[in-house]
């Protein structure tokens, strides 16, 4: 009897990078989430969502871990990192100094695990993949967010580095201070967006680029309990908490939507999303 399986299909399992919250805290104020939580985090709380974020995520993914720093609180939010594309790392130019001692770090962990550095021009801020993300519809687009943290110099920058069509979106509210706040591109060209965190311009571009229909806008409410800052893994989603009509209309376009309460890390502004890095952005998809 012949063969039933084609070696020519080949299941490839997503790969992110997460990095343990041993010695995560609010210990200063970098966003407004942060202002009034300096101290009040609870880090066996952190370590249980933490933890379920990370057993959520593996059941769609292979979880690689970044050892954690004494003295450096957000490490945690791998997707400041840098920016990941095929073989090579960007590291990111963090805008505040709090952060700006990951930056030695990101790149050893990525020169030993056998990533190319390409680094920008110093005099640039760019905070990675939370404000640097790939269309998934799309290739080689890349949507860009400026006005809080990185620079709008960082985009054609990025163009000439990786040669990829990058998109510029201003960014007008500073609760959503970094695009993986507020916009979250899924599976089949599918958009899930807060317009209210966008310039005018920056939303007639991203409405110019995405049809309607593929368009998820949020109302504000979802957007403060981070709905868009989603983590896509095929057909499902993974975020911190979704109104039942925001659910449905994710169910509708196909989406399977599973909550994983991350309350802690938002006192510091983050959740799903900026709590791991796509270690496998491919050049195609
Ligand atoms: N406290 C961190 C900061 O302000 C949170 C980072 C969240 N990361 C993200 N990709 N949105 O930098």
């Amino acid at each position: 009897m012949a063969e039933t399986t084609s070696p020519m299909i080949e299941r490839t399992v997503p790969r992110l990078l997460m990095c343990e919250p041993t010695f995560f805290e609010v210990s200063y104020v970098i966003n407004p989430w942060m202002t009034d939580h300096v101290h009040d985090t609870t880090s066996e709380r952190a370590r249980r969502q933490w933890d379920a974020l990370r057993d959520t995520v593996s059941r769609h993914a292979d979880v690689a871990l970044q050892p954690p720093v004494e003295g450096l609180p957000d490490m945690p939010f791998t997707a400041n990192a840098g920016l990941v594309f095929g073989n090579t790392f960007v590291p990111s130019r963090f805008r505040y100094p709090e952060r700006q001692g990951e930056e030695a770090h990101d790149r050893d962990w990525f020169a030993r695990h056998g990533f190319d550095i390409v680094d920008l021009p110093d005099t640039v801020f760019f905070e990675g993949a939370g404000d640097a993300l790939f269309d998934r519809g799309v290739s080689r687009r890349l949507w860009m967010g400026h006005g809080h943290r990185s620079d709008a110099d960082a985009a054609p920058a990025l163009a000439r580095l990786l040669d990829v069509e990058v998109l510029p979106l201003k960014l007008s509210d500073p609760r959503f201070y970094h695009l993986d706040t507020c916009f979250c591109p899924l599976a089949n060209g599918y958009l899930l967006y807060f317009p209210g965190a966008f310039d005018p311009l920056a939303l007639a571009l991203i409405e110019r680029h995405v049809p309607p229909g593929q368009r998820i806008a949020v109302h504000e409410h979802d957007a403060l309990d981070f709905a868009c800052n989603a983590v896509n893994l095929g057909r499902v989603v993974i975020l911190n908490r979704t109104s039942a009509e925001l659910r449905a209309r994710l169910e509708g376009a196909g989406f399977m939507v599973v909550e994983v309460a991350l309350d802690e890390f938002m006192k510091s502004g983050g959740a799903a999303k900026c709590l791991t890095l796509r270690l496998d952005e491919i050049a195609g998809a």
